[in-house]
């Protein structure tokens, strides 16, 4: 086999670059919710959850979630099926697109150790 043309390679390498960041947009743009929305509501969650894991003082840690499960979770609480009448309270001011761009914010956050 001949050896490619200097302009096949380039434009090879030029299509490459372009996937790896088309990937890069795609990690960060999750389906689902909102992450900027998720990001600015989050403000009232992690006066309780910290965003490192674990979390202290008996709050668990909410970050790394699959989305499916963290707005569930959030729906337990509204529906009273799960009992904590903070998290009850909290959850029953959010809406279905809040709760899905929290998940969506809180879910891409990987945990970090405690004391960094
Ligand atoms: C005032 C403190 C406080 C705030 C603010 C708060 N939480 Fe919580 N959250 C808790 C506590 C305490 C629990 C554990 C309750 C229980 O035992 O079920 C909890 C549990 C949870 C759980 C379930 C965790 C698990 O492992 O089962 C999720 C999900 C959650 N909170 C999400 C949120 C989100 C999203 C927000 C912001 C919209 C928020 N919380 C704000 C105190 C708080």
């Amino acid at each position: 086999m001949r050896p490619a043309p200097r302009h096949v390679i380039k434009a090879l390498l030029t299509a490459a670059t372009g996937l790896v960041a088309a990937t890069g947009v795609l990690a960060q743009a999750r389906p689902g919710g909102d992450w900027a929305l998720g990001e600015y509501l989050a403000g009232e969650c992690v006066t309780c959850h910290r965003l490192s894991a674990p979390a202290g003082a008996g709050i668990p840690s909410i970050i790394a979630w699959p989305d499916d499960q963290f707005v569930a979770v959030l729906k337990s609480y509204r529906l009273g099926d799960r009992d904590s009448p903070v998290m009850q309270t909290i959850a029953g001011r959010l809406s279905e697109d809040e709760m899905a761009a929290l998940a969506a914010y809180f879910g891409s956050l990987a945990p970090r150790p405690a004391n960094p």
